[in-house]
């Protein structure tokens, strides 16, 4: 077993308690450390070492890394798009500063991080971005602060690559969905809480309307692209901002259908509320063909096998 020590920053959120549960199979339970401002009660974090971490406090950050020596930092915390509409200022802070203080930490001489994770998003794209097929490099206008502050960060990364030649790679995610952890304060929330909606109460009100076409993508393949591009060797990473990701595209109509194959009474209504603007600034349908090419990106799962998976697992939750 390898003594590699990972530090998980933002473990807590959807994707880093996933995270560490995949990554703590890898590497050992006690060689992934999950950090977050506190610690959520999922059973995950019963498994390995737990630090209390605030990203924006950076003398408490260097603790943690004396104490570890992580080879590898996967760096999650973020506000996501809607809780960043609520307070902009500090969404800029927290995702930038954050990002900041792990790529000074990555640069210093002797620091021992050999390789960075940082997720950028559909949130990078705007409304002058082509809506289907999504190239990787097009126009780039974000309307949120969400997405302004993923674009800088992509711009950050490479510059810290090119200039300092750290290892960092990075995922445009879509909206990401999975039954283990709970999304929070995304545009693309709304595609969890439907399965539970539909389980539960045969019936959702989707904040979104009727046509709204997002990519997304089931939380397996999520991990698998982020452990991928990990562990490519560096030759594959040929580009060095952040690769197109995709999985499906649906609208609310379509993934209703999906769930009324198994469960035929459930309904759908439509009730859309900010959250609608930044939807319609997203693409719906992504190019990720630089992913296949370069380090052999390809999903397995489409929306139906996806509602198969996701209506069987919450099942348990609620009966
Ligand atoms: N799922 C994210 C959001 O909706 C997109 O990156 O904010």
């Amino acid at each position: 077993m390898s003594t590699e020590k990972i530090l998980v920053i933002g473990s807590c959120g959807q994707l880093g308690t996933e995270l560490v549960e995949s990554l703590r199979e890898i590497y050992g339970e006690s060689n992934v450390i999950a950090s977050d401002i506190r610690k959520s009660d999922s059973e995950v974090f019963q498994s390995g070492p737990f630090e209390t971490l605030d990203i924006l406090d950076a003398q408490r950050f260097k603790e943690i890394l004396m104490k570890y020596k992580p080879k590898q930092v996967y760096h999650l915390a973020a506000l996501l798009s809607a809780t960043a509409e609520k307070n902009p200022e500090f969404a800029w802070k927290l995702n930038m500063d954050g990002l900041f203080h792990v790529l000074d930490a990555a640069k210093e001489e002797g620091s021992g991080i050999g390789r960075v994770y940082w997720p950028s998003s559909i949130a990078a794209f705007g409304p002058n971005t082509p809506r289907f097929g999504t190239p990787q490099y097009g126009p780039m206008d974000p309307t949120t602060m969400y997405g302004v502050t993923k674009y800088t960060g992509e711009l950050l990364i490479q510059y810290y690559h090119n200039r300092y030649g750290v290892d960092i790679r990075s995922l445009r995610y879509p909206g990401l969905i999975g039954y283990k952890s709970e999304p929070g304060g995304g545009t693309t929330d709304y595609a969890v809480a439907i399965y539970h909606d539909a389980l539960r109460d045969g019936k959702h009100e989707c904040f979104l309307g009727e046509g709204t076409t997002l990519p997304m993508l089931y939380m397996p393949d999520a991990l698998k692209a982020t452990l991928e591009v990990m562990h490519a060797p560096s030759e594959k990473i040929g580009m060095r901002m952040s690769y197109n990701l995709a999985g499906m595209s649906f609208a609310p109509e379509e993934i209703a259908a999906s769930i009324q194959k198994h469960l035929p009474n459930f309904s759908i209504s439509y009730n859309p509320d900010y959250r609608q603007a930044i939807a319609n600034s997203w693409p719906a349908v992504i190019d990720d063909s630089l992913a296949r090419d370069h380090w052999g990106w390809s999903p397995e799962y489409d929306l139906d096998a996806m509602t198969t998976d996701m209506l069987l697992n919450i099942k348990e939750i609620y009966f």
